[in-house]
């Protein structure tokens, strides 16, 4: 196992009717900035529950954050902060929501002349408003991690940046929200939950008990699980099971110590970028495609995978490769997600058009040995498989 320092002092909220509760847990005094999407909240009466929670407070609201949150969008939201005073920023919504409030946390700080570079620059956060959210959509982890993933439209640009100064002082997690989701969030969610979740796992060995054996316990749960929520979102114990898994995914802790590959995603960004495919789609695209073009690397680990997730067994490392690539797709397909870029109508010509974009950003030599380069990047996409 690697050394590692973990770190997550977000409070969670799970359970029933837990909204009400974040009147405690914000700070006395604060004003608050609501942060919210496109208006869902006001549809499954989690807005009313948020306004009763804070209604002693000073509260303002800032709504219309977009699927994949754009920097304009974020933008116009300083200007409210500095005319109210802000002082705490309140996300109610999914992984776009949260994800703009962190931006927006950070870009209130910030001193150079664009708030963009701490995306095009990885410029260090140092300082942030503080953040609670309530989640509405399980998928990112947003809820508990200090990521955050900002596109910019002008440039067609989507960007990934993180500092523990982003992570949430509170986090509520109903399951009850799940019942109000669209299908189509519900597929989004398990699979990407099921990806962050390989990232972390489908590397190389470094004898990490704890964590492999916690990433196999979320991969199975989101096997048993994701059909039942599927079938009915008010099953109140699947969707509970769905949300602490999406969670856990993506907390830091099934990826301390452990090496991390990252290259589905920063792949399936690019898709986004060029397209604007749902983030979890990207990634049914694209890691079949990696499992495949990496599989002499990751080896042992898709071995690990194929026999403890699926119980495949075979004669040659290539045949248990390939059966587990195609148990992973069964998956992806069972739960609604199409995982070739012609079902998504886009030509397989975009494979040069993303190598070279990364290329160009310095993007390239990515994964946990640094062995995805731009022909790694291009076989991917192009299923050469
Ligand atoms: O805009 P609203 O009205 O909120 O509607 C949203 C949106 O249209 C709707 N929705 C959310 N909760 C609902 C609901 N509709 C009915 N009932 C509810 N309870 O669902 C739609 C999609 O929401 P969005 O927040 O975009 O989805 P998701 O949570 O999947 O977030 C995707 C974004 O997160 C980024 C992705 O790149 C993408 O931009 N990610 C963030 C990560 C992180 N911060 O760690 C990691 C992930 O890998 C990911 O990259
Ligand atoms: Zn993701």
């Amino acid at each position: 196992m690697k050394n590692f320092v973990f770190y997550n002092h977000t409070k969670i909220l799970f359970g029933k009717d837990q909204i009400a509760a974040i009147t405690g847990e914000i700070p006395a005094d604060s004003r608050i900035l609501l942060i919210y999407g496109g208006g869902s909240i006001k549809e499954n009466g989690i807005y009313d529950q948020v306004i009763d929670a804070i209604s002693d407070f000073e509260y303002y609201e800032f709504g219309g954050i977009e699927p994949n949150p754009s920097y304009e969008k974020c933008m116009e939201a300083l200007d409210v902060i500095d005319e109210n005073e802000i002082d705490f920023l309140l996300a109610v919504g999914g992984g776009s929501v949260i994800d703009a409030t962190k931006f927006i946390a950070a870009a209130a700080f910030y001193e150079g002349e664009d708030p963009w570079d701490i995306l095009a620059h990885s410029e260090e956060v140092l300082e942030a408003l503080p953040i609670g959210t309530v989640l509405t959509l399980p998928a990112t982890g947003s809820e508990m991690n200090g990521s955050a993933v900002i596109s910019r439209l002008e440039y067609k640009e989507k960007l990934a940046f993180s500092s523990p100064e982003l992570l949430p002082l509170f986090s509520v997690l109903d399951p009850q929200v799940v019942e109000s989701l669209p299908k189509r969030q519900i597929e989004n969610g398990i699979v990407d939950t099921f990806v962050h979740v390989m990232e972390q796992y489908l590397t190389y060995s470094v004898d990490a008990k704890v964590q492999d054996r916690m990433a196999e316990g979320i991969m199975l749960t989101l096997i048993e699980e994701g059909p039942k929520v599927l079938a009915d979102p008010s099953n109140y114990n699947a969707a509970a099971n769905y949300m602490w898994s999406a969670t856990m995914a993506l907390n830091s802790l099934i990826g301390s110590g452990v090496p991390q590959d990252w290259s589905t995603h920063s792949i399936g960004h690019e898709i986004t970028a060029l397209h604007g495919v749902d983030h979890a789609r990207t990634l049914a695209i694209v890691l079949p495609g990696t499992m495949k073009v990496m599989k002499e690397s990751k080896k042992d680990k898709i071995t690990q995978y194929a026999q403890r997730i699926w119980g495949i067994t075979g004669n040659s490392d290539d045949e248990i490769v390939d059966a587990a690539i195609k148990k992973t797709i069964d998956f992806f397909e069972s739960m609604g997600i199409k995982t070739r870029l012609r079902d998504y109508y886009i030509p397989v010509t975009i494979a040069d058009e993303i190598a070279d974009r990364m290329e160009q950003r310095g993007d390239v030599n990515i994964g946990e040995n640094k062995l995805v380069g731009i022909d790694e990047i291009r076989k991917i996409l192009e299923g050469r498989y």
